[in-house]
């Protein structure tokens, strides 16, 4: 099939890099420096195993452009995966879908499904089907067209993986010829369950998929506060919830909040959707002041031991929202580092992909701020250390080199990376989340 791919951002670019194994594949972006440096072959996000998958496509299977007219003509899928940021009262910014939907309008020449990939508010794509018509009629044509949603459910950082493995695909459309080309689509996957709904439901399940998850990591945060009063470990009692399969063991570890592209404004723009709804979605809202409060009680945390941070030198690592990716979008490193400095504390900080990100975020505190080369360049010298993200390796660090480096030996590890490192608990001061 000719598959067309607006937006390369995280969802469009990996979307269309797996699909490209299997069908031709064109992506366009309006950002043309983006596009001609994906021409050269230079992938502008860092994500594992894309690379090896890009260099194998491209070319032959995969390609990119800015021109979204000859894109809307000549393939007959066409994905919209354009961002959707939040606006200020945390509605979802609809302008650049709705864009890529006039565009559709005015070029579009025979019958298209047309996929809304990105996360949209309920009802997007009945307004985007209106938008196109609009358009049409504005030129005197009159095409079929279907469109379809299909949200996506993959993490960064596992995107590949997950989009080579999907627990399912969800298709929201009422007809039948379009559910039979996205089945076409999608009919490399070897038995992966598909939910076929309309599209209010299924824009509806992206939505409550990531609010849901959010929930549940608020959840054991605040639990993970509580156990730190009672004296109950927060890690044995995610293991002894997570063991029951109603439950389930996944996004209990408790730390210091959520962050990311997608927890943060998902949960809002819900509850945002709720609000115009007359609805009120108690559960969501609490979610969403426990990750704050989280951010600020790990803050606390450090006052409580460290006491005045005042021209206090504090080594941090770990700056992007997750690990393995250099995305610092939500991260809570901007919350709880702009905290530090604002206490009179000097940060050195490193991260193995996320610094150059962190840095622009983080501009106007650029004195405050040493970015270094190294883990060990990061802690030499340091009053304390800090973990924000649990990057893998982190884990081989050498601690007894650490713990010479540091003035003293305290690491406050606000992931719990470390909490089974016999060497660390008997010879650094070790404050985790909950234990
Ligand atoms: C995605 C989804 O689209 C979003 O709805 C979801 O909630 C998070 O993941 P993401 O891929 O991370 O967003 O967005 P971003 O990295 O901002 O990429 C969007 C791309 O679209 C950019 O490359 C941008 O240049 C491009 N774009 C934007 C267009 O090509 N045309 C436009 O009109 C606007
Ligand atoms: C999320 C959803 O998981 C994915 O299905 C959707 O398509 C996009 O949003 P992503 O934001 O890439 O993916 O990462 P995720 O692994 O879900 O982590 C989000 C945030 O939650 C991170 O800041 C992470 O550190 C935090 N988290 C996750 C926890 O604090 N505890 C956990 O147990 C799991």
């Amino acid at each position: 099939m000719n598959i067309g791919i607006v937006g390369t951002g995280y969802v469009g670019l990996i979307t269309g890099c797996i699909l490209s194994n299997h069908h031709f594949v064109t992506c366009c972006d309006n950002n043309r420096e983006k596009v001609d440096k994906l021409n050269n072959k230079e992938i502008p996000i860092y994500e594992n195993n894309l690379d090896e998958l890009f260099n194998k496509n491209f070319g032959k299977s995969l390609f990119f452009t800015d021109d979204i007219k000859e894109l809307i003509e000549k393939n007959d899928v066409v994905f919209i995966s354009v961002g959707t940021p939040p606006n200020e009262d945390g509605s979802a910014d609809m302008k650049y879908v709705y864009e890529v939907a006039r565009s559709i309008g005015q070029n579009i020449n025979a019958y298209k499904v047309i996929v809304d990939k990105s996360t949209v508010p309920i009802g997007t794509a009945k307004i985007v089907k209106s938008i196109i018509e609009e358009e049409m009629l504005n030129r005197k044509v009159w095409f079929e067209f279907d469109v379809v949603s299909n949200p996506e459910f993959l993490r960064e950082g596992n995107a590949v993986a997950d989009m080579m493995n999907p627990d399912r695909i969800v298709i929201g459309s009422e007809s039948k010829k379009a559910i039979g080309i996205m089945k076409d689509v999608y009919s490399f996957y070897d038995k992966v369950s598909m939910v076929i709904t309309n599209t209010e439901s299924a824009e509806m399940i992206k939505y409550a998929s990531n609010a849901f998850l959010a929930t549940k990591i608020s959840y054991i945060n605040e639990l993970a506060l509580l156990c730190e009063k009672v004296g109950a470990n927060v890690i044995d009692v995610a293991k002894g919830m997570g063991m029951d399969k109603r439950i389930g063991n996944k996004f209990l570890n408790a730390g210091c909040g959520y962050g990311g592209s997608c927890f943060p404004k998902d949960t809002r723009a819900l509850t945002e959707i709720a609000k115009k709804n007359d609805c009120e979605l108690l559960t969501v809202n609490a979610a969403i002041t426990a990750n704050q409060n989280q951010r600020k009680k790990s803050v606390e945390k450090i006052i409580n031991v460290i006491g005045d941070l005042k021209d206090k030198t504090i080594g941090v690592l770990g700056l992007s929202f997750k690990p393995e990716t250099d995305d610092c979008r939500e991260s809570p490193s901007l919350y709880i580092i702009k905290e530090l400095i604002k206490c009179g504390a000097k940060i050195k900080v490193y991260d193995p992909e996320g610094m150059e990100e962190f840095k622009w975020r983080m501009a106007d505190y650029l004195n405050d701020i040493h970015y270094c080369r190294c883990e060990y360049e990061a802690l030499e010298e340091c009053d304390f250390m800090i973990v924000l993200t649990e990057w893998k390796q982190f884990k081989d660090l050498n601690f007894a080199m650490i713990k010479d480096l540091l003035r003293e030996p305290i690491l406050f590890d606000l992931r719990n990376m470390f909490y089974n490192d016999v060497y660390i608990k008997n010879n650094f001061k070790y404050y985790g989340i909950g234990i």
